[in-house]
């Protein structure tokens, strides 16, 4: 472990996070200040609750024993008040059982807190967090959905864990194409009015008349260019309609945002438009620092680090031969604005991973151009592909194009409503109760699916496995919910009200009870590695415990003893708290009743 880690909060209740700091005191004790920061290694054990790893590395580095490493450091290490018993086993592992007061205490001091005890950060950031990112002149197809989803989760995480958080959707909003789309805006039979209704519920179709025509009719294709030069230049009544068709697809992404209840809106996107007039300064700059160079009529910058199959210095075009500008010019302004003056300390782009070259070249220029001041942070959220569980290649719909969202979003409404009727539960609650709950499970199972694959991972966009009411779906995460919420009401509390005092007696207690206490971490850990499925996973984990606790441990029952039904109802609340702020931070639905 090293200061860096000092970023999670040690202080929190997760034992690992509690043991690492009595290791690092007892490891300075035992071998002097310069080990401190030598990694405990604590890992999860077979043999009892964790096992710290670390006397086995440190004995090579001393040239000793590893089991009398081991001794030395359990001799020094102050944990009678954390766990029930310590054991070196093995070549030196150093076995570690929690001690079940110790565990209850925790979870109480958590349950009295209205955070949870997950502590905001200690140094907040400013992050930008940039996702969604849709072209106005093409269709919005899954990939966007993904990287809506994994980005809002990641943004809403940061957000919790107290830094300052900057949604920014970068919209494609410019470019070659809007040429020919203005002029086939302007010949649409039926008029623009008709033809912006076409566009934007159509988009792929509009722009491939548009491209059709572009290739095979040598007027339209003059006027195109006339009209991209007009564009480029502000001609008013030519920007007035390049905005129409930017306002017809913000509308429109709007509406999906809100339908999948996402906290972001078009409205303030700051597009790839916003930039433009920044890219003749920021080349410019680049030329006289010369980092740009001209080469085959372009304006490059060579980068040796980055070789291509040749062998050669890869180059990034800033400007092309025309005297046009690109994406990757765009990007450069972009960095520039976001450190200059949103001073970001972190800028997490959440972007398909067959992007990954581009960003790669873009951040190293950006650094060679010192665009990057005092140190802002560059990552590329790499989003892995949605594939088609028939095919496993991309998921295309029948004409070969990419599936439209709100039919995909359709898809799972419908597949949610057959399978809650089915299942008999449709008919218990009245039209109205049973709409919203079948909403609820429909956005929560894409959503959910898309969540629980670490986002570089590509998945299949199987709607009969994501909507399920057991196994990995959200389905049976938000029906542990539903119980934990009927286990409350029929013992006449709320989760505010049942404050124990908790006690760990069963086994499948102090299991849910040691999950519990891992939920600030965990934020931690997915924040830090904008990594939102560890959140999933770890809800996951939380209504797989609390099923197994429900199933073994009677709460209301007759002849439970009253200090018993007070902690497991206790226990319940919060449960039910960490799967309500969990499911929040991901952006999933938790109904009350399914
Ligand atoms: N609009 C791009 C696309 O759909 C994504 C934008 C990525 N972000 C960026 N800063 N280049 O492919």
């Amino acid at each position: 472990m090293n200061p860096e880690l000092d970023r999670f909060n040690l202080t929190g209740p997760s034992p690992v996070a509690v043991l690492a700091r009595r290791f690092r005191d007892a490891l300075e004790a035992a071998f002097g200040a310069q080990y401190r920061w030598v990694d405990p290694a604590i890992r999860p054990s077979q043999h009892a609750d964790l096992q710290a790893n670390v006397a086995l590395a440190l004995a090579k580095v001393l040239e000793r024993n590893p089991r009398e490493v081991a001794r030395e450091l359990v001799d020094r290490l102050d944990v009678d008040d954390v766990v029930s018993a310590v054991e070196i086993s093995g070549p030196g592992f150093i076995n570690l059982t929690l001690s079940g007061e110790w565990i209850a205490e925790q979870l109480q001091r958590i349950a009295a807190d209205e955070r949870l005890r997950v502590l905001r950060a200690v140094q907040p950031q400013k992050v930008v967090v940039e996702y969604s990112s849709p072209n106005v002149a093409k269709v919005m197809h899954v990939g966007h959905l993904r990287t809506t989803i994994v980005g809002d989760a990641i943004a809403r995480i940061l957000e919790f864990l107290g830094h300052e958080v900057v949604r920014d959707n970068h919209i494609g909003d410019w470019g070659t194409p809007f040429g020919m789309l203005i002029e086939h805006l302007l010949d649409f039979e039926g008029g623009t009015d008709a033809g912006l209704r076409a566009f934007v519920s159509d988009t792929g179709a509009f722009y491939k008349a548009a491209n059709a025509r572009f290739k095979s009719d040598e007027g339209f294709a003059g006027r195109s260019r006339r009209r991209l030069v007009a564009l480029q230049q502000g001609d008013d009544e030519t920007l007035r309609y390049w905005q129409r068709l930017v306002d017809v697809s913000l509308r429109s992404y709007n509406a999906l945002y809100e339908r999948l209840g996402v906290r972001l809106t078009a409205d303030e996107a700051m597009g790839e438009s916003f930039y433009n007039g920044l890219l003749p300064e920021i080349v410019d700059e680049l030329e006289q620092r010369r980092l740009a160079v001209p080469s085959e009529g372009a304006l490059c910058v060579f980068l040796s680090d980055f070789k291509g199959r040749d062998g050669k210095a890869k180059a990034v075009i800033v400007r092309k031969s025309d005297g046009g500008y690109n994406y990757t010019t765009t990007d450069l302004a972009t960095i520039a604005y976001r450190v200059a003056v949103l001073r970001a300390d972190r800028v997490v782009y959440v972007v398909g991973d067959e992007q990954k070259e581009h960003f790669e070249l873009l951040f190293a220029v950006a650094e060679k151009a010192d665009l990057l001041l005092g140190g802002t942070v560059l990552e590329h959220a790499k989003i892995g592909m949605v594939t088609d569980p028939a095919t496993g290649g991309k998921l295309k719909s029948r004409s070969g194009d990419a599936v439209p969202l709100s039919a995909l979003l359709d898809g799972a409404y419908e597949r949610a409503a057959a399978k809650f009727d089915e299942s008999g539960r449709g008919e218990r609650f009245d039209a109205e109760t049973r709409e919203a709950i079948i909403r609820d499970v429909a956005i929560g199972a894409v959503k959910f699916a898309d969540l629980l694959v670490a986002r570089s991972s590509k998945y299949p966009f199987d709607l009969e496995r994501m909507i399920a009411f057991t196994g990995r779906s959200a389905g049976f995460v938000q029906y542990a919910g539903v119980r934990m919420k009927s286990v409350l009401r029929k013992g006449g509390l709320t989760p505010e009200s049942a404050t124990g005092p908790i006690v760990i007696g069963t086994e499948e207690e102090r299991n849910l009870a040691l999950h519990l206490l891992d939920f600030g971490i965990t934020l931690e850990e997915a924040g830090a590695a904008a990594a939102p499925h560890l959140v999933a996973e770890y809800l996951y984990g939380l209504a797989t415990r609390y099923t197994a606790f429900y199933e073994a441990c009677p709460v209301l029952k007759e002849g439970v003893d009253e200090e018993t039904r007070a902690s497991r109802l206790a226990l319940c609340a919060v449960t039910l708290r960490t799967l309500v702020t969990g499911l929040e931070l991901l952006g999933v639905p938790a109904p009350d009743q399914m």
